[in-house]
């Protein structure tokens, strides 16, 4: 297969992943041009978008954040950029985290799943954020409650969702049932605008966590 047509196929792959053990496989052949495909090829601005969000909500640079889904570390990068010091990883995929590892921004990076619990204390997290993950085939709604596990109550999470997964996935019921429960307050729900040059769009949800 030709380079183009390999990055083209992850690239069109990418919502159409059937479990932990697809995505695995599927992260691990693209960790290493992840980068130049998603930044220099569809121009993908998740990252610094969400970078600029926290850093106009989180004025402590010194907070503990989750970087939840952080594949090759795009997201830890932008906020180093932006100032932040405590940025922990989490990821699925062992190649991707081995490239988030050659950011240096990271202060500990830990494989596991959302969806089953990872090995991490509770209330661990002053702040979690997380792109391109709560997303289709990837992390639903209910990757939610673990969010709100490991957020200490009175932090925030900071969630750069897929428009479209956001509304078909039934994102909206999760977060009034998680509210009617008062584990969290849903502070803001923001349009992010496109975040590649397709012009695929993401939703910000920024949740109080009180559990
Ligand atoms: C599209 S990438 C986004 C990576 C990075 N946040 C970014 O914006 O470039 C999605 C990431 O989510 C990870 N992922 C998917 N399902 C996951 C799960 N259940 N638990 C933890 N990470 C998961 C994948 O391994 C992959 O690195």
């Amino acid at each position: 297969m030709s380079d183009d047509r390999e990055r083209r196929s992850h690239f069109e792959r990418l919502y159409t992943l059937e479990g932990p053990a697809d995505a695995e496989a599927f992260y691990a052949d693209w960790a290493a041009t992840y980068d130049a495909d998603m930044l220099e090829r569809h121009g993908y601005r998740g990252p610094a978008l969400l970078a600029d969000l926290v850093a106009e909500r989180v004025p402590d640079r010194r907070a503990w954040i989750l970087d939840i889904g952080c594949g090759t570390g795009l997201v830890g990068v932008e906020l180093a950029a932006r100032g932040f010091v405590h940025v922990d990883g989490l990821d699925l995929v062992q190649a991707m985290l081995d490239r988030a590892s050659r950011t240096g921004v990271y202060h500990r990076l830990l494989k596991g799943n959302l969806l089953q619990r990872p090995a991490v204390n509770a209330d661990r997290y002053d702040h979690a954020v997380s792109a391109g993950t709560f997303t289709h085939a990837h992390v639903g709604p209910d990757g939610l409650d673990e969010v709100v596990r490991l957020v200490r109550p009175g932090g925030r999470a900071f969630l750069l969702c897929n428009a479209g997964a956001f509304v078909d996935d039934g994102y909206g019921e999760k977060l009034e049932r998680m509210t009617r429960l008062h584990l969290i307050t849903l502070a803001e729900t923001l349009d992010a605008g496109p975040l590649l040059d397709d012009g695929r769009r993401g939703t910000f949800v920024v949740l109080d966590v009180h559990r």
